[in-house]
């Protein structure tokens, strides 16, 4: 009975995939944005380039090769590229593509050699090349080649050296094996370059080791999406152990980042990206500390020592007089945030677990607290900066164990809260300096907005590659 449900919540589980815990939106802002420097940077090469060499035969055995062909001018109207819903791709159009190339051409008929030089223009050439984008089985973005089509409106064709008046009565028919030869050739070209993209796709990394024990995992959950106005992609944003990928009692929850048309890209990052990086420290035991006297820092009114606990403690420094104390501190459970709008939620359920330290050094067992923290987090940018400030929302100290007798807890539980406030003061001063946005050598993030939703923060931008 229980076996048919269980395959049945495996098939639909597989079918709908894992949420996205990121979300990456670009805007027809950010394609267009794209495309100008795309095109720019074409331009630019166009002059490297060398089309293929065209040969043949005229009057039956004279073979003639016009060859070394290099562009010497180019008019290069911007291309247009839009959004092209219906097989989730893109359409980039160009027309009215003109250039302007020069070459040799040489004959052979028999024995007899000729050459010369030749100009040719080639006008009005039109391209409009359709891409799908996809997602391979690792979930890598593919890109493949949908639909090509390449039209060359007129050729200009002129011959000079050699017997170059021979050409003469044949320039009309060179013109149409030229333009069809030159017709021919884009889309394959066009292709080309499309299959070297996919490559270097298929080489991108989708997870990206921090440290030599954890990995950030970064591929897409599924296809991208692709509507009349954005590209959407949906990513993974979890943290594994490389030791063992255990997955988090949690999971990722659906969220839709609210469209910003006016930016170039939008990011969406849930909650359980920076959940999953709790749990993973959590479980590698890294969320413990040993707190002892020398660390305390001086803004705070207190000493980690049995005179100091009196008190709160009244028998602890009659049991074990004019000791240092340490204090192992320890999270019981796995920290989560939790999103909400305007406001980054963390609950921590912390113990504490307290050692008299022997003048031999031996640490002797105290006593046991169990420390519960709710904390209230905001984040926005200024300036260009990440800023963000931390309150304490609330704190509870229970005693969880005694070697000391029992205690009340209630004087401790104010100090305590009193200490944390100073800390979160002073740690306030430094988030409030903040830290510059992300950027690389070739592309910067400007005008960019935060903003804490239900479940996720939505960051939107602009670039500016450099
Ligand atoms: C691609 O875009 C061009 C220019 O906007 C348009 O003429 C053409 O019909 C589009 N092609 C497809 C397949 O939508
Ligand atoms: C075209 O460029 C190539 C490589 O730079 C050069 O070898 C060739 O001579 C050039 N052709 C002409 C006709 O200038
Ligand atoms: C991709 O990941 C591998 C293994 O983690 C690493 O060696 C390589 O440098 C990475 N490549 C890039 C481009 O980050
Ligand atoms: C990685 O984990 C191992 C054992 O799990 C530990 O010994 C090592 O110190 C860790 N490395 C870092 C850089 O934390
Ligand atoms: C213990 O703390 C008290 C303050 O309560 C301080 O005056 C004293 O110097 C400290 N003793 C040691 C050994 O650190
Ligand atoms: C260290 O001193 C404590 C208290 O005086 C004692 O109980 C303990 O046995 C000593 N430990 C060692 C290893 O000497
Ligand atoms: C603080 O926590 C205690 C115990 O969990 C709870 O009873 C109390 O309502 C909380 N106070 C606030 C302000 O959240």
């Amino acid at each position: 009975m229980l076996r048919p449900v269980i395959v049945v919540l495996m098939l639909v589980s597989f079918a709908c995939g894992e949420n996205p815990a990121i979300q990456v939106t670009l805007t027809n802002k950010g394609l267009q944005y794209g495309k100008h420097v795309g095109a720019g940077w074409i331009q630019e090469r166009l002059d490297l380039i060398t089309l293929p060499d065209i040969s043949g035969t005229i009057l039956r055995y004279i073979h003639y090769t016009l060859s070394g062909v290099n562009i010497t001018k180019c008019d290069f109207p911007e291309p247009s590229v839009e959004f092209y819903q219906d097989i989730a791709g893109l359409n980039t159009s160009s027309s009215g593509l003109s250039v302007a190339v020069t070459g040799r051409w040489t004959t052979h008929a028999g024995l007899i050699h000729d050459g010369g030089s030749f100009d040719m223009a080639i006008f009005n050439m039109d391209v409009t090349s359709v891409v799908k984008l996809g997602k391979d089985a690792d979930g890598h973005l593919s890109v493949t080649s949908a639909h090509c089509e390449a039209r060359v409106g007129d050729v200009d064709v002129r011959f000079q050296g050699g017997a170059s008046w021979m050409f003469k009565p044949f320039v009309e028919y060179l013109k149409g094996r030229i333009k069809d030869k030159i017709e021919a050739s884009i889309c394959p070209g066009v292709e080309k370059s499309i299959v070297n993209l996919e490559y270097h796709l298929q080489a991108m990394n989708v997870s990206f080791d921090l440290g030599e024990n954890f990995t950030f995992d970064l591929p897409l959950t599924g296809m991208p999406v692709i509507d009349a106005s954005s590209l959407n992609l949906g990513l993974k944003g979890e943290f594994y152990n490389i030791k063992g990928h255990t997955e988090p009692p949690f999971e990722a929850q659906p969220f839709t980042v609210p469209e910003q048309p006016g930016y170039m890209l939008s990011v969406g990052l849930s909650e359980f990206t920076l959940n999953s990086a709790s749990y993973v420290l959590y479980k590698a035991d890294l969320l413990q500390t040993v707190i002892t006297d020398s660390m305390i820092p001086p803004y705070l009114p207190m000493h980690l020592n049995t005179s100091w606990m009196g008190p709160y403690i009244p028998q602890l420094p009659k049991m074990f007089p004019g000791l240092l104390m340490s204090l192992q501190v320890y999270a019981r459970k796995v920290p989560m945030f939790s999103f909400q709008p305007g406001v980054v939620k963390l609950g921590f359920e912390g113990a504490v677990k307290a050692f008299a330290i022997q003048p031999n050094g031996t640490e002797t067992p105290l006593f046991n607290l169990n420390v519960d923290s709710t904390h209230s987090g905001k984040v926005w940018i200024a300036g260009g900066r990440l800023k963000g400030s931390v309150t304490l929302d609330n704190l509870t100290v229970t005693l969880g164990s005694s070697e000391v007798g029992t205690f009340q807890t209630d004087t401790l539980e104010h100090s305590m809260k009193a200490g944390m406030m100073l800390v979160l003061a002073k740690l306030n001063v430094e988030m409030g300096k903040g830290v510059g946005l992300p950027g690389t050598k070739h592309a910067q993030l400007v005008n960019t907005v935060l903003g804490m939703e239900e479940g996720f923060i939505a960051i939107s931008s602009d670039a500016v590659l450099l």
